[in-house]
């Protein structure tokens, strides 16, 4: 139907901060709400697909969307990579730590004068799909950046094999992280720069889902 373009497809999206523990009562993350993501998932959902939602946010989530909740980036990894196969289309929605603790702790640290804590780095979930997609996946990733948005988003969009990068600038207060609006620029391998205008988080992920229904269809 005209009303429901995702109708019989699969849409598998990310969303929220990973924590990267340290010890049981502590954990390094950043600052996304997860907001974007869950708009998305709604946003499919509404389209007619069959969507899975793997989110490190609390935020809810309506009784339509199937739900896995996550913390850590590798079990985000775990729960993409399980799906990503029978699926149609990923939103990598989600701020991905690039870093987590090499070790972490089983009991709470004790205080001490100084510090140090060693990080190894994450495994890039958009990257590893972007090499394992077959032609008729549809692959969208993020790029929050604070400068040079354009030549970041390009070369996300080269090297992470992906259909469709949603830049958008952090550096301002009024958009992005944790705020329910956002603007943003899509860049795609094949048209122009397209800039969404200001506006709802909710009303930019319907012009992701029509972006991805028109790859699809
Ligand atoms: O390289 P960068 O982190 O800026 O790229 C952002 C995009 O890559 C987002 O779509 C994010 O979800 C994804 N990403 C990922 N795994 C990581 C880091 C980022 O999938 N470890």
């Amino acid at each position: 139907a005209v009303d429901l373009p995702l109708k019989g497809k699969s849409v598998l999206v990310t969303a929220g901060g990973t924590k990267e523990r340290i010890d049981p009562v502590r954990f390094i993350s950043n600052d996304s709400s997860g907001k974007m993501g869950h708009a998305v998932a709604e946003a499919a959902w509404e389209s007619g697909a069959k969507v899975t939602l793997i989110t490190a946010s609390s935020l809810d989530v309506s009784e339509n969307i199937t739900v896995a909740r996550v913390e850590s980036a590798e079990e985000m990894y775990d729960a993409v990579s399980s799906r990503f196969d029978s699926s149609d289309a990923l939103v990598m929605a989600a701020a991905v730590s690039d870093y987590s603790p090499e070790t972490a702790s089983p009991h709470k640290m004790k205080k001490q004068d100084q510090l140090t804590i060693t990080f190894k780095k994450n495994p890039d979930i958009l990257k590893e799909m972007g090499n394992r997609k077959h032609s008729s996946q549809c692959l969208v990733g993020f790029a929050a950046e604070t400068d040079n948005i354009e030549v970041y988003a390009n070369k996300k969009l080269k090297e992470k094999k992906a259909d469709l990068i949603v830049a958008n600038d952090v550096g301002k207060k009024d958009r992005g992280f944790n705020v329910d609006k956002n603007e943003v620029i899509f860049f795609s391998q094949a048209r122009e720069p397209q800039i969404i205008q200001l506006k709802e988080k909710t009303e930019i992920a319907k012009d992701i889902i029509d972006w991805i229904s028109e790859f699809l269809n």
